[in-house]
């Protein structure tokens, strides 16, 4: 028996932030979103994706081995850098069971919703503890409906 079967019935999130390359544009963000709804699809992974032009926070979560094996993926990837995770925990059930990958950056609506986790008014996934991370993503996630 391998990990991945070994591991299948084990369900974790994981929530990292990380830096965008300067050269990241609009049509880049589009293109990992929609790679993360494609593989996740397939993968049975779901979760929520957050982003300006600095930065990412993602949450993903299911299997706990495909989980780390996106793990070392993301790592690798030149479109962003400076990896830090900011939690990880076992799970009885998905947050986001509905979305291969839901998202949201800030607009005017949702700015409260940023304000309200953060001692800046700029957006900084790093200054974020666990249980903010997940309360942002929960908000943002239930006003995008
Ligand atoms: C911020 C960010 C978020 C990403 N999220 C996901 C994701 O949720 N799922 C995924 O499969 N790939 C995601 N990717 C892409 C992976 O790093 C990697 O490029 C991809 O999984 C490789 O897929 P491939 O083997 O089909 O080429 C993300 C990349 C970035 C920069």
């Amino acid at each position: 028996m391998n990990s991945v079967t070994t591991d299948a019935h084990i369900l974790i999130s994981m929530t990292y932030a990380s830096r965008a390359n300067p050269n990241v544009s609009a049509t880049d963000f589009n293109e990992i979103l929609q790679q993360a709804q494609t593989n996740n699809a397939a993968n049975g992974i779901t979760g929520m994706l957050t982003f300006n032009k600095d930065y990412f926070l993602q949450t993903i979560e299911g299997p706990r081995a495909q989980i780390n094996r996106l793990l070392h993926s993301l790592i690798v990837d030149k479109r962003h850098h400076d990896l830090q995770i900011i939690d990880t925990r076992e799970l009885k059930h998905r947050e986001w069971s509905n979305w291969s990958m839901n998202y949201a950056s800030p607009t005017e609506e949702n700015a409260a919703i940023y304000l309200k986790y953060s001692t800046t008014i700029g957006f900084n996934p790093y200054l974020l503890n666990a249980e903010s991370a997940y309360g942002l993503m929960n908000e943002l996630s239930v006003q995008k409906g």
